[in-house]
């Protein structure tokens, strides 16, 4: 069995559940199986850098990158760009940059946001930059999921999203969720592929 890392980060649980669902996707391709992993939250207290993770969640750990075939990473909207929790975590990538531990692997990226014009795909472009950096080989979600087409909620061609409300209170629709788990799909099915 070959994993593929889920890595998010989320305050409120919306890019959680998403995480969850392209986690469902993984899983239900044979030989492929899901690895959720969080980052601790960063804080610009230096005293107060904030135990957030729940018994269920571990943190990410340099050997996820390395023994995983595949990544999915996800982050709520933060004006327009990702979370500064991820974005601290993969600052801190230098040596897999280096080593080229992520080079040739297959990637996807996630996000959630509060209004549904709020920048979702600018974020999901800030997440994808690092990763081609990296040399990753970026999974994106094509329109012939008529879902993509379709959706009055979240979904976009870079990588699947949900519109979670001002209070984070939305639950995933029905085509955030198809996508979602398509995107796990299509992930698993090319990191098995280019892993072989
Ligand atoms: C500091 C901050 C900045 C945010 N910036 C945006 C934004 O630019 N656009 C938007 O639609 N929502 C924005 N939001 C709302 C979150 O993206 C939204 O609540 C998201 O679904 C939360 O995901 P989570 O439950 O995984 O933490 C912001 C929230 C915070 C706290």
């Amino acid at each position: 069995m070959k994993e593929i890392l889920v890595l998010y980060y989320s305050k409120n649980g919306s890019t959680k559940k998403l995480a969850n669902y392209i986690a469902r996707g993984i899983n239900s391709i044979e030989g492929a199986s899901a690895r959720i992993r969080t980052v601790p939250e960063v804080s610009t207290s230096p005293k107060t850098f904030a135990a957030t993770c729940e018994a269920s969640d571990l943190y990410v750990t340099h050997d996820d990158l390395i023994e995983c075939i595949g990544l999915a990473l996800g982050s709520p909207v933060r004006f327009g760009n990702m979370a500064s929790s991820l974005k601290y975590f993969l600052d801190n990538t230098t040596h897999e940059w280096l080593s080229g531990t992520l080079t040739g692997k297959a990637a996807c990226v996630f996000t959630s946001s509060g209004s549904l014009h709020g920048g979702q795909e600018a974020c999901l472009w800030t997440m994808l930059v690092p990763l081609l950096h990296h040399g990753m080989i970026i999974v994106g979600l094509p329109y012939t999921d008529s879902a993509l087409m379709n959706t009055k909620t979240g979904g976009t061609p870079y990588g699947v999203s949900h519109h979670s409300g001002i209070n984070d209170d939305m639950i995933i629709s029905t085509d955030e969720k198809n996508l979602a788990i398509l995107q796990g799909k299509l992930l698993a099915i090319t990191s098995l592929k280019l892993a072989k």
